[in-house]
């Protein structure tokens, strides 16, 4: 057709560049896979977070579990090991979130996913010192409240998920197209993803990217105790439960620890017998210092699907050569109308 066959290839170079659809997440983080390694207390620490971001994601420290200096360490070890992006997760309950705060603006980490907390308080100012944020919802109310503060961009999280939780009870595949329906900014899918097929999944209802957190807490990086990562691996479906709504919702593994607080309920425990059956220091026990009996082991329900510990840059390609596999399928046989 065309005479000078460079003309020829120009053209179709230029149809394929025009044609090729920009993803939101990946432009507003400047990274290659929209795919984020959600914060984690007790697992995401430096290690995990650059693995990630050298992998295409995105990674996060998650600093709920740090010390302010212990932050400060983690953000300079993260830099070290990665020039690209990366960010940090800041439960806003957190006791001493200004100094956090501080550590956060002296290092210029460029983007902050806060959590637990009213996304009001901290995102104008962030976003005055040229940082991009971001509030995790597991709501439609509490996705339109963090629009409407400023965010960039919303991580809406269903029931799945590991770690804190709403107490709707809202599942992702009914929470994302309903966010989806109600604001216009960028949204990141979380809760029970952790292979190709649930990406493509989430992204398929709606989601421009997803955020992946119990499946990297299987990860050769992960600061979690090694006994927690193999029981992560052998847990089955059915093996963990949300618990503890009437302090923080959250969903655990069924361990002895959680069969306690089962018990509890079952002789009419109210807020005050649970929360001193928690006491402190629960969380640390089990996922970081390995007590499978006496701690608390949060993990999501897709631990029934995580049989291994991998690199993350292994888990991070295995998800993407997955992905792939899926659209191809997607697109051929199974619609034939
Ligand atoms: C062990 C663990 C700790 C977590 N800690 C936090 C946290 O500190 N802050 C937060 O915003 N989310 C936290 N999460 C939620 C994750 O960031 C992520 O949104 C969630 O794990 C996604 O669902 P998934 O577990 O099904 O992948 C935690 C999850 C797990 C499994």
């Amino acid at each position: 057709m065309f005479k000078c066959p460079f003309i020829g290839l120009l053209i179709n170079f230029v149809i394929n560049f025009l044609k090729m659809e920009k993803n939101r997440i990946c432009d507003l983080f400047g990274i290659e896979i929209p795919l984020i390694q959600g914060g984690m207390i007790w697992c995401s620490g430096w290690e995990l977070a650059s693995a990630v971001s050298n992998a295409g994601g995105l990674g996060v420290i998650g600093s709920g579990s740090m010390y302010p200096n212990i932050l400060d360490e983690h953000i300079q070890k993260c830099k070290a090991a990665t020039d690209k992006p990366f960010a940090v997760n800041l439960p806003m309950l957190y006791p001493d979130i200004d100094k956090h705060f501080e550590t956060i603006l002296k290092h210029k980490v460029p983007i902050v996913f806060t959590s637990a907390g009213n996304p009001k308080t901290w995102t104008a100012h962030l976003k005055s010192q040229g940082i991009k944020v971001v509030h995790v919802v597991s709501s439609v109310k509490f996705a339109k409240k963090a629009e409407e503060a400023g965010v960039d961009a919303i991580v809406a999280e269903g029931f799945e998920a590991g770690g804190h939780n709403g107490r709707d009870e809202t599942t992702t595949l009914c929470l994302i197209p309903m966010v989806k329906n109600e604001v216009s900014i960028p949204l990141i899918a979380a809760g029970g993803i952790g292979t190709g097929r649930g990406m493509l999944a989430a992204m398929n209802l709606g989601a421009d990217a997803v955020q992946i957190g119990s499946r990297f807490v299987a990860s050769k990086e992960s600061s979690a105790h090694k006994n927690f990562k193999e029981t992560v691996i052998q847990t089955p479906e059915g093996g963990t439960m949300l618990t503890l709504k009437e302090l923080t919702p959250v969903r655990l593994i069924k361990n002895d620890f959680y069969y306690q607080i089962e018990n509890a309920y079952n002789q009419g425990a109210g807020h005050e017998k649970l929360t001193e059956l928690l006491g402190r220091g629960r969380a640390k026990k089990g996922m970081y210092e390995g007590d499978l009996t006496e701690g608390e082991l949060e993990i999501g329900q897709i631990s029934g699907l995580i049989n291994k510990i991998l690199p993350a840059a292994a888990i991070v390609d295995e998800i993407i050569t997955e992905l792939k596999v899926a659209l191809r399928e997607q697109n051929t046989a199974k619609f034939n109308f």
